[in-house]
């Protein structure tokens, strides 16, 4: 089983999410969001060939698996070793997200019917840096989804809300046949954070965005 971010933390181990999550031996909470936005969204089907960014500890993986079955290809990417198991087709990539060759890895992984992101930087308390780093992160993943999905494909990504909130949902829209934004139920009241999921990537995008094959290759599984 993965380390645990906020194991020394009390509010962690108080959290109704986090316990259920121990008690029902998935790598973490965030389970359970993914679950709420899948139920309401409906994104993954068995076979569902799907990009996860930012995947450790491997919670949504191991969502995702249950759910696309094992004849899909699932793919994760994250700074950090997923370090528990999963299936044979879930295939795990230490690496930064802004750095991957997509030429490179759509070559090797097909495209994909769904493209995640939970990704978030490491939180400083500072929301005039966390914010805009957060909505970065989320411009990289919507980028990725544009290069890396099939067309008609769906993208789901966290964003901390803040002053370029509007922008980015409009961004989806406009690459996407449709474009939401969505809280998840038990987000602390002090949390800026939210989903915004694209259903539908329009063939104009996939053409706009088609990754070239000629620079670095991606990084290694583990
Ligand atoms: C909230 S956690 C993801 C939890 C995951 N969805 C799960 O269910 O286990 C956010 C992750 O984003 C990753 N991350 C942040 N910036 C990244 C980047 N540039 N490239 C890859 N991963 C990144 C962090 O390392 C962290 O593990």
């Amino acid at each position: 089983m993965a380390t645990r971010k906020g194991l020394g933390d009390k509010r962690a181990r108080h959290d109704p999410a986090y316990l259920r999550a121990k008690r029902e031996q998935y790598a973490g909470r965030a389970i359970y969001k993914l679950e709420e936005i899948d139920k309401r969204f409906r994104l993954i089907k068995p076979g569902t060939q799907l990009l996860d960014l930012g995947c450790w500890p491997g919670a949504w993986l191991q969502y995702a698996v249950q759910k696309a079955g094992t004849e899909a290809t699932l793919v994760g990417v994250d700074l950090k070793a997923v370090e528990i198991a999963l299936p044979a087709n879930v295939h795990t990539i230490v690496g930064d997200v802004t750095k991957l060759n997509l030429g490179r890895f759509v070559d090797r992984f097909g495209r994909f019917d769904l493209v995640l992101s939970d990704m978030a930087p490491n939180t400083t308390g500072n929301k005039d840096f966390d914010i805009p780093t957060s909505e970065d992160l989320f411009l990289s993943a919507l980028d990725i989804a544009s290069a890396s999905l099939r067309i008609g494909g769906h993208f789901c990504a966290k964003v901390f809300q803040g002053g370029r909130f509007a922008d980015l949902l409009h961004e989806v829209e406009s690459r996407f046949q449709q474009g939401r934004a969505y809280r998840c139920e038990n987000t602390r009241k002090a949390s800026r954070e939210q989903y915004i999921i694209g259903r539908g990537l329009k063939a104009t995008t996939a053409r706009a965005h088609a990754p070239t094959t000629d620079t670095d290759p991606a990084p290694a599984d583990d």
